[in-house]
C-alpha cells in the first residue's frame, strides 16, 4: 500500500499577501504596485503592443527585486507541512518563494517572473533567472522574448489542472488574495462542500456565494499559519 495516498490532501491557494512579509509588494493594497503603475499599461497584451520598453523594464525591475527577497516563515510552515500531508500549492504569484521556501508541487497560474517566453510561439519557455530581457532577445525561431506572464485578457491554461486539485482537495486554504481576479477567484466553487476552507489575510476578502465550512484567520501571513497548525493538529 502507497501510504502517501492516504494522507489527506490539502490544497493552498496563494496571492500576493503571502510574500508580502518577505518585502514584495501586494497589487491593491494601499501603496501596492497597481497603484504606481497602469495595469493595462503593463500587464495586457495592448500595453505590449503599445510600448514594449516599458513592459520589460516593469518586470525586470520585479525580477532584480525578486533575487533580493527571501522566503518568510509562511513559505517555510508549506513546505513543512508535506511531512504529513499531501500539500498543492496553487499560486496566482509570479515570484519563486514557494519554491525556495521548499514546496514541491507548485501550479502558477499566473506565470513566473524568471522565465521568458516566445512571442511566436508559447510552448518556447526560457529560464532567465534573476537576469534582464531585453529588446532583440529572440527565441530560437528568431522571435522577441516576452515575460512568461499571464495578462489581462489572456487565457490561463493552467486553471482546468487547478479545478481538478481543487475538487479532491480535504482541506483548501487560502492566503494572502483579494479574490478579486478571475478565473483564480472562482476555484473555491470546485472545493467540495465538507471540506474546511480557511482564509488567512489580515482583510478577509468578501464572498460572492455562501461558502461552507469557512473558517477564517484574521492575520498576517505568518501568524496566521501558526493558527492554522493548531488547526490541523487537532
Ligand atoms: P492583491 O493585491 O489583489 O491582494 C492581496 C491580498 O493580500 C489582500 O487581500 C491583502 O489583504 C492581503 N495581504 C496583505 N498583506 C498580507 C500579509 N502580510 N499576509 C497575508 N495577506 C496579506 O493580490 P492578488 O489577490 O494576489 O496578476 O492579486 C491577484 C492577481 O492580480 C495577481 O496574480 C496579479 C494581479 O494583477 C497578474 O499580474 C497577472
Amino acid at each position: 500500500m502507497n501510504i502517501a495516498n492516504n494522507r489527506k490532501k490539502i490544497v493552498v491557494l496563494t496571492g500576493a499577501g503571502i510574500s508580502a512579509e518577505s518585502g514584495i509588494k501586494t497589487f491593491r493594497d494601499s501603496g501596492g504596485l497597481w497603484e504606481n503603475h497602469n495595469i493595462m499599461d503593463v500587464a495586457s497584451p495592448v500595453g505590449w503592443r503599445k510600448n514594449k520598453n516599458l513592459v520589460i523594464n516593469f518586470y525586470n525591475e520585479r525580477r532584480e527585486q525578486l533575487a533580493e527577497v527571501k522566503p518568510n516563515f509562511a513559505h517555510t510552515y508549506l513546505a513543512e507541512l508535506e511531512n504529513d500531508f499531501d500539500v498543492q500549492i496553487i499560486t496566482q504569484n509570479v515570484d519563486d518563494l514557494h519554491e525556495r521556501g521548499g514546496s514541491t508541487k507548485i501550479l502558477h497560474l499566473h506565470g513566473e517572473l524568471t522565465k521568458v517566453r516566445s512571442t511566436f510561439d508559447a510552448s518556447l519557455v526560457y529560464d532567465i533567472g534573476y537576469t534582464k530581457l531585453n529588446i532583440g532577445d529572440n527565441c530560437d525561431l528568431g522571435y522577441q522574448l516576452r515575460p512568461h506572464i499571464v495578462w489581462f485578457g489572456e487565457d490561463v491554461p493552467a486553471i482546468s489542472e487547478a479545478i481538478t486539485y481543487c475538487m479532491r482537495a480535504d482541506y483548501f486554504i487560502v492566503i494572502g488574495t483579494s479574490m478579486e481576479v478571475y478565473p483564480a477567484a472562482n476555484l473555491i466553487d470546485y472545493v467540495p462542500k465538507q471540506a474546511p476552507k480557511i482564509i488567512i489575510d489580515p482583510n478577509i476578502p468578501a464572498f460572492t456565494t455562501p461558502i461552507s465550512n469557512l473558517v477564517k484567520i484574521e492575520k498576517k501571513a505568518s501568524e496566521g499559519v501558526k493558527e492554522l497548525k493548531e488547526y490541523l493538529t487537532n
